[in-house]
Formats: C-alpha cells, structure tokens, sequence
C-alpha cells in the first residue's frame, strides 16, 4: 500500500461505503414478486445511502486518536470496516499489529452460549489459540466482575453485564491496537473506574488507541489527535482542542 508503511498502525485509504436498501414503499413480496418473474417494469426501488465518503487517515502507532462525530456521522460503521466485519463499497485499510476491538453494545456475542463460551469465541476470532484464551479466563472472569454467572447463557445477562464482559476479553487479550466504541460511559463508577484505570495502562505502555465517541470528554482527556466525521466525511483532523472546537461549532449550527 503506497501511503502506508510500518510507522503507522492503522491506514485507512478512500473508503467510502454504500448502503443499499429498499425505500419504504416497497414490500418484501413485491420485490419477492419482481424478482422471481423477472418483472421489467420493477416497481421495486432500492435506495442508496452512502455513510461514508472517500475517508481517509493514518494512526501512528503508539497515538491514541480519536474520532469525534454526531450521531448517524459514520463512526460505528468505519470501525465495522477496521475491524474486518463489514467490507466498503471502495478503498483500503491496512492494519499493522494485532487488533481488539469493543464495538456497540451486542455486537459479537453469541446469547444462547454462555459468558464463558463467548469468552473462547471472541478471543479465536481475535487471533488467540485456545491455549492462550485458557491462560487468560481467570484474569477476563475476574475484571469483568460476573463470576457468579460466567457459566449461564449471554441472554439472561443484563446489558450492563454483557458490556462488562465484552470490556474485558477487548482488553485483557493485550493487543497491539485497541478499538473503543462509545463505551466509556459503561457500568457503575467502580466498573468505570476499573476500565479507566486498564486504558491508561494500555496508553502509557505505547499501544495504538483508537477511541470513537459522541462525548467530548473522554476524547479530550485521552487524545492528543482527534478527527470530526460529519456525514460520512473527514470535516477536519488535527490537535484534539482544535478538532473538539469545529465540532462545538457545528453542535451550535444544528
Ligand atoms: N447496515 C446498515 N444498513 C443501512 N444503513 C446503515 C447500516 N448501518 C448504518 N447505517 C446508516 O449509516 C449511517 C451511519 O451510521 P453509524 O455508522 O452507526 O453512525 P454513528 O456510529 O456515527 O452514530 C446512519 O445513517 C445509519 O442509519
Ligand atoms: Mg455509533
């Protein structure tokens, strides 16, 4: 990749993302219809939404960065794609290191298997052997603080439960980038507190952390560089203040 080398952990070249979906008159037995009588006059009508628009940024490794944005602005969507969960529609990502990641609430678990399952999944699908997720479940079981009912099914946790658990597989996996989507604000203080105390080791050993928010004051207290997503795209990146400003701006403006 041209504009990508080993000093950055994460590159991310022209993405742009389209979403297709059928507009709000049409109904699924209609586009059933349509399709299977390969109807030429289709009435039905697909809509395109296009979330993200030619973005492009590099993380160096050892940064924390943040991205800042309304609600809609494209962020989950660009951490789906980082993640290797969702493809674009164009454009490129590079990742150099080993990726965790703690995305919206429900995102990768499984609720008929229990916490302790989910545990061995989400620690395969992050590039750990079974050995490696073994050594580490006390540690996990432990910081996540749902002993009592590690071994029950994901659905009878309450959603307070499950972000405490999916917290702590994403950091005690130790990876080389870490992912943090909207999740700050989880738990009770003392949880709170934990997790605060966990991202500021994972800043201060060097690791690369990306962390993706609403709310001005966690990006503020963590990241030195920040960028503004507004509408699928790339308002400004620089300084986090500078950034947090512009996006101060457009709050006032709306
Ligand atoms: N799977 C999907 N299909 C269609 N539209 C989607 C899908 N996922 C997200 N969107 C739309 O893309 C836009 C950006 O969503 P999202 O990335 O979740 O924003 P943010 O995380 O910044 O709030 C929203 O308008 C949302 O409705
Ligand atoms: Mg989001």
């Amino acid at each position: 990749m041209s504009s990508y080398n080993s000093e950055y952990a994460v590159g991310v070249n022209n993405i742009t993302k389209v979403f297709r979906r059928l507009s709000s008159h049409t109904t699924l037995k209609r586009a059933f219809i349509d399709a299977v009588t390969f109807n030429k006059n289709k009435q039905v009508k697909m809509l395109k939404f296009t979330a993200l628009k030619d973005v492009s940024f590099n993380i160096k490794k050892g940064e924390t960065f943040g991205i800042i944005g309304p609600n809609g602005a494209g962020k989950s969507t660009l951490l789906k794609i980082l993640c290797g969960i969702m493809r674009p529609t164009s454009g490129k990502v590079a990742i150099n290191g080993s990726l965790s990641a703690l995305l919206e609430l429900g995102t990768g678990f499984h609720p008929e298997l229990t916490g302790r399952e989910n545990i061995l999944i989400n620690g395969l699908i992050l590039g750990l052997s079974k050995k490696e997720i073994e050594s580490k479940y006390d540690e996990i079981i432990e910081f996540s603080g749902i002993k009592d009912f590690i071994d029950e099914p994901i659905k009878t946790y309450s959603s307070g439960m499950a972000v405490r658990l999916s917290f702590s597989v994403a950091v005690n996996v130790n990876p080389d980038i870490l992912i943090l989507d909207e999740v700050l604000a989880v738990g009770d203080a003392e949880f709170q507190a934990k997790s605060k105390k966990r991202i500021e080791e994972y800043i201060n050993s060097g690791k690369t952390v990306l962390l993706v928010s609403h709310d001005k004051t966690a990006i503020l207290n963590y990241c030195s560089e920040a960028l503004l997503l507004y509408k699928g795209t790339v308002l400004t990146r620089g300084k986090t203040e500078d950034v947090v400003g512009r996006y101060e701006e457009i709050e006032k403006v709306k």
